[in-house]
């Protein structure tokens, strides 16, 4: 009993000193969240300004696939995308600012990096609806873990084909493990909101 004391004693001793520490724990653990955050959000941006401005000529232009079934849907709008693909840009535009004017010490975007993740989560948002729709779901149903990731995966895929050299420096592994954790949160959090606010349809 003693020895298991002991044992436990220790365990604690080292949990507090070298894991739960300010230093080697929490400092890097909100530096990588920020850095996460701070990489995305070019790609985050686009789809709420979608669902904000979105509306008028759908871009399958109401044509359908052989299945019968809608190309895209009426979610997916001229207006949103171009929309949506802009104020991401420009958001991406004032992180180079910032950065570039006060130095701070946060991953680096370029011209490249915030059009590429800014586009690529719309077209991976329009690649999620297309399949969606072969699966014969309708618009704004549900689809779990799609509807959260497609904007990273179709952000990482545009820029892993045309900027690798960025995306490879840039992306670590444990910005990645961030991303994945940080993007369905704020994903059902800023879907809550919206739908709070009457801008989106359902909450997720
Ligand atoms: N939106 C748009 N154009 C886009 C993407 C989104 O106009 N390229 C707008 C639409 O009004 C859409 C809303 O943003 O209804 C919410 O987007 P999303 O949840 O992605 O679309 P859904 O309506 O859920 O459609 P889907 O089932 O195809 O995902
Ligand atoms: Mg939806």
């Amino acid at each position: 009993m003693g020895n298991f004391n002991l044992f436990i004693c220790s365990l604690l001793e080292i949990l507090e000193c070298n894991i739960i520490s300010a230093e080697s724990f929490i400092i890097p653990l909100l530096s990588t969240l920020l850095a996460a955050f701070w990489i995305m959000v070019p790609a985050y941006i686009p789809n709420p300004v979608a669902a904000l401005c979105g509306g008028g000529t759908p871009i399958d232009f109401n044509r359908t696939w052989s299945d019968g079934r809608r190309i895209l849907g009426d979610g997916k709008t001229y207006r949103g995308l171009v929309c949506g693909v802009a104020v991401g840009i420009l958001c991406g535009g004032l992180q180079i600012w910032l950065v570039g004017t006060y130095g701070w010490d946060l991953p680096r975007h370029t011209f490249a990096s915030v059009t590429l993740l800014a586009l690529g989560a719309l077209l991976g948002d329009m690649g999620k609806s297309f399949f969606k729709r072969r699966l014969g779901k309708d618009r704004g149903a549900k689809w779990p873990i799609a509807d959260q990731y497609d904007l990273v995966v179709g952000a990482f895929l545009l820029t892993l084909i045309f900027d690798p050299a960025w995306l490879l420096s840039e992306i670590t592994l444990p910005i990645l493990v961030m991303i994945l954790i940080l993007t369905p949160l704020l994903h059902r959090s800023v879907n809550i909101i919206g739908y709070l606010c009457g801008v989106k349809k359902e909450p997720w």
